[in-house]
């Protein structure tokens, strides 16, 4: 976490300078009272006045005092009783109450600790998923029996296939809001979460302070269980890499559920309390993903109607590959360029791998936008050498589209067993079995950073 969110956790101690103030006031009348008395006759007129100026002045710093205190003092369930809760009845979805987001300051204002993004500009395809898991979430659609909540849901799939685009959509959802009125947590997890910092970030959105100063995160866990308990909360943890990172998330009563995005299969199913909570979030259908490519670059999309419709066919359906792939054509043309060839260079795949990610995937704290090739790295970074290796060389040998059996593995790999390896790689996310064939697919995008790894 940065300098900015820490010093956004500090506690207020304003109510301390207005008790000083009141009683260097209090001070301040009893001495003039005491001065007053052997300056009797010179004092006199204005005597009244006086005291009513440290009469008035006393009472407004006395109760602004109080007033501030109220607001910062423990309105946490801290241990036992578990009722001290925020007593705003306002949904914390994005940031908390009104009061605490006019606090924020404006550096922070892009993503609030403890808060969701902001609604994604632009989500096509996506309505039959959000539907999909809204129901998972006890929510009906029209004329239909709500389905039970599911406590927790699992997000799954390939790298930039859209799941925190996913989340934040149900996260501004008025159905969600509905459902969950006490509002939305969000976490942003990573490979290297700062745990006790986003539990914190969590408390202070509820308006739990004494949470920012829990020394350990289980004390932090136990005190955010108990403010939550009878809460209708919606707990998101996003870009979950180890099932343990999610652990001390799982805070929420009976009536919170927790949805998490996860690109390693093998999380998924740690988390998961059986397979059938785990939700598999698909590529675009091939219509939805040209009509995405349509919208970021409208003129190519007409002008070369055929090569657009290769080049979606080529990213297969990937939302983070078509957002690039179209904002670099859409870029070139609008210079006036001819945009035949940048379409063809974007086809064979290199250009793609090191433009940089859509702007939605910044990193904030950094101010850098990654490449395609760091982002889709995060998954290969982890795997040791040799099954790096063989993923390349899987990549290298990959027919299109990019499937294999075991025994294409076999031979690439030159080993006698490739289950080991198939295994982890399923298990990571970079290959992912075709139901009922027994083989297995990579996705384009994955092969093209393997050759790349390989070239390296
Ligand atoms: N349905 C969609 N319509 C339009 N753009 C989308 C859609 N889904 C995702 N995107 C865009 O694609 C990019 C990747 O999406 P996102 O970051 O949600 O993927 P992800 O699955 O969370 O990736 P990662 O595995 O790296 O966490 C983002 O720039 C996002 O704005
Ligand atoms: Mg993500």
């Amino acid at each position: 976490m940065t300098n900015t969110t820490n010093s956004l956790l500090k506690p207020s101690r304003k109510w301390l300078i207005y008790a000083i103030i009141a009683f260097v006031l209090f001070i301040g009348n009893v001495a003039t009272n005491l001065v007053s008395k052997n300056l009797e006759e010179f004092v006199k007129p204005y005597r009244t006045v006086v005291w009513l100026f440290f009469v008035v002045a006393l009472i407004t710093a006395v109760t602004v005092a109080i007033l501030d205190a109220r607001r910062t003092s423990d309105r946490l369930a801290s241990t036992a009783g578990g009722n001290l809760i925020a007593k705003s009845r306002q949904p914390i979805v994005n940031g908390g109450t009104e009061q605490e987001e006019s606090k924020i300051e404006p550096s922070s204002t892009l993503i609030r600790p403890g808060s969701a993004p902001p609604l994604p500009s632009l989500i096509i395809g996506r309505e039959e998923a959000m539907r999909d898991l809204k129901t998972r979430l006890g929510i009906a659609g029209k004329g239909q029996i709500p389905a039970p909540l599911q406590v927790v849901t699992v997000v799954r799939g390939w790298p930039g296939v859209g799941k925190t685009t996913l989340a934040a959509a149900l996260a501004h959802d008025a159905d969600i809001a509905l459902k969950f009125p006490d509002g939305v947590l969000w976490a942003s997890i990573g490979q290297t979460p700062s745990v006790l910092s986003e539990l914190a970030a969590w408390g202070r959105a509820l308006g739990a302070y004494d949470l920012l100063r829990a020394s350990t995160v289980e004390e932090a866990t136990a005190q955010l269980s108990a403010l939550l308990r009878n809460k209708r909360v919606l707990l998101i943890l996003d870009d979950v890499w180890e099932a343990e990172h999610a652990v001390p998330f799982k805070v929420g009563g009976r009536e919170c559920a927790m949805l998490i995005t996860t690109r390693v299969p093998g999380v998924a199913q740690a988390l998961a309390p059986t397979p059938s909570h785990i939700y598999n979030l698909g590529v675009l259908a091939e219509q939805k993903a040209f009509e995405l490519f349509q919208a970021l670059a409208p003129t190519v999309a007409t002008q070369y109607p055929a090569g657009s419709l290769e080049l979606v066919r080529e990213l297969e359906g990937l939302p983070l590959a078509i957002q690039v792939a179209g904002h670099m054509l859409n870029v070139e043309a609008s210079y006036g360029f001819g945009v035949a060839h940048l379409l063809q260079e974007l086809r064979e795949g290199s250009k793609l791998l090191e433009a940089k990610a859509p702007a939605d995937r910044a990193d904030i704290a950094k101010e850098k936008t990654p490449t395609l090739a760091v982002l889709l790295q995060k998954s290969t970074d982890r795997l040791d050498n040799e099954v790096r290796e063989r993923f390349a060389y899987l990549g290298a040998f990959a027919p299109k589209p990019a499937t294999f059996d075991l025994a294409a593995m076999q031979a690439v790999w030159q080993v006698e067993d490739p289950k080991p390896t198939a295994h982890v790689l399923v298990e990571r996310g970079l290959l992912e079995p075709v139901p009922g064939t027994g083989r297995f697919q990579m996705h384009a995008l994955l092969v093209l950073h393997a050759r790349s790894l390989l070239a390296e």
